[in-house]
């Protein structure tokens, strides 16, 4: 990597206008496709008003996720022509080691495939059935292992992590007082772990303090319990703790990255999103919690030196990780996110404040007060964005939910369409794109109706799950942007 790190971030304009600015320059592009209104309108019926199910050739812009699609660096591309490719003992494992050594500070490390995978790993190793599992908040993935292998979650977020609109700067903070109570109430033996997840993803992508890492560790500590980070999104974490832990205002992005892991007894993560590749984790500089791990991974994943992924990725991934203390890159995604938050924001739209890291939240429940949450606000919102822009956003709302055991939908604490902001992948004036047709739509909010499901799988349901809209909403929205926009796509 380049020492670039010196480089400004914000970037004043003589106008006195606040727009972030892109500190890369794009050489490798690909073609997207924006479909008129109708057959965005066929697109998303075919894909059963779900967007996970759109095909990328019907899509304009793509913010379903950041996962495995934020924009990879020269460097990243250029490592991977020289990977090591080896069953075992390959020189690409060892550089990615290296790096998790040099920038995370941890010495053992066991490859995935996935985020999601090193949850398996860690979740069947380390719970057993009446666990309890304080975290921040949950993952949808981290749930579903710590369900399976017979846990339970327990979210102790702070009173503030909920609310839409905060100017709180760490809305990821864990409470303490509830953390001390849950410690009373099961004891130590009952919990294998408490886990902490930077940029808490299904609350808006906010961060937490390192004085809030720092209290939990203590506590953890002071009871013999190990203290699991999900540093999938630790990037934008350590960005804005720069930003808005005054302690840390001229401290370096590699200083508090390495102090943030050295609270832990372990992390892992989702190259796909740290690393702006894909793969993914675990490391630990304890070595009988390594030892207890390692068996797990060549029987579901792969030898220890590729963990089932190929070792390009690998190479690309211990760049990507380099890069991950580049001031210039991690500062991106959070600068267009502010950027779109805030205008709006301003534009009196019901948006999660202040912006987070991984994407743009909206408030679903704000902008469709009239769809009920059996309905699914979040997921019809999604589907009718698409329709009047092309841009596919995700639903994190209750269809990301499950049901409690009599059939009944367990109504998510927050309804958000969720636009995100893959790494250095999109420019200002598509952003102001989707200000745009975000404003236009809430300004037609009123046609939006519900989804119902028609075809709902038990597991992790919104990933496959098929749905209707309750009435002939879209085509009215359709008829609409028609009448709007004229022949305009
Ligand atoms: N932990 C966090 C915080 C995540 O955001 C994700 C994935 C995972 C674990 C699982 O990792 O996908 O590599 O298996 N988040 C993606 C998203 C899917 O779109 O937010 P994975």
């Amino acid at each position: 990597m380049n020492d670039d790190s010196a480089f400004p971030t914000e970037v004043k304009f003589f106008s006195g206008e606040e727009i972030p600015l892109e500190l890369h320059k794009v050489r490798v592009v690909q073609k997207l496709h924006l479909r008129p209104v109708e057959e965005r309108h066929r697109a998303m019926e075919a894909a059963g008003y779900n967007t996970f199910l759109l095909h990328t050739r019907d899509l304009f812009l793509d913010m379903l996720t950041d996962s495995g699609t934020n924009a990879m660096s020269d460097q990243q591309i250029g490592a991977m022509m020289v990977a090591d490719d080896a069953y075992a003992g390959s020189a690409s494992f060892a550089r990615m080691q290296d790096a998790i050594r040099d920038v995370l500070g941890m010495k053992y490390v066991l490859p995935v495939h996935q985020g999601r995978a090193a949850e398996n790993v860690i979740s069947k190793t380390f719970i057993k059935a009446g666990d309890v599992v304080p975290m921040n908040y949950h993952f949808t993935t981290t749930k579903a292992h710590i369900d399976i292998n017979g846990g339970k979650v327990l979210e102790i977020y702070t009173d503030e992590a909920l609310k839409i609109k905060s100017a709180h700067p760490f809305k990821g903070n864990l409470d303490l007082k509830k953390l001390e109570a849950v410690i009373a109430e099961y004891g130590p033996a009952r919990i294998p772990y408490v886990r902490m997840e930077a940029s808490t993803n299904l609350i808006g992508g906010q961060p937490f303090s390192m004085q809030n890492l720092r209290d939990v560790r203590a506590m953890t500590r002071q009871h013999g319990i190990m203290l699991v980070l999900d540093v999938s999104l630790v990037g934008e974490n350590i960005w804005f703790i720069k930003q808005r832990e005054p302690e840390f205002k001229n401290a370096s992005i590699r200083d508090i990255l390495l102090e943030f892991c050295s609270l832990s007894d372990l992390i892992y993560f989702s190259s796909r999103k740290v690393s702006s590749t894909r793969g993914g984790a675990i490391a630990t500089n304890r070595q009988d919690l390594f030892n207890r791990m390692k068996d797990l991974v060549p029987l579901y994943e792969g030898f220890l030196t590729y963990g089932g992924m190929s070792v390009r990725e690998i190479e690309a991934m211990a760049v990507g990780l380099r890069e991950t203390i580049d001031d210039t890159i991690i500062s991106q995604s959070p600068s267009f996110i502010k950027y779109l938050i805030n205008d709006l924001d301003s534009s009196g739209l019901p948006v999660v404040t202040p912006a987070g890291g991984l994407g743009a939240h909206i408030d679903a429940r704000g902008f469709l007060p009239h769809v009920p949450q059996t309905e699914y606000p979040a997921g019809a919102l999604a589907a009718a964005f698409y329709i009047a822009s092309g841009v596919r956003g995700m639903e994190r709302g209750t269809i990301s939910s499950v049901r409690d055991e009599n059939g009944n939908d367990i109504l998510a604490d927050v309804e958000l369409l969720r636009l995100a902001m893959p790494r250095r992948v999109f420019t200002l004036s598509q952003v102001k794109y989707v200000a745009d047709r975000l404003k236009w739509l809430y300004a037609n909010r009123e046609l939006i109706g519900g989804l119902k499901f028609v075809d709902e799988p038990k597991v992790l349901r919104f990933f496959l799950g098929r749905l209707t809209a309750t009435s002939d909403w879209p085509a009215k929205l359709v008829a609409k942007f028609r009448r709007d926009f004229g022949e305009s796509l």
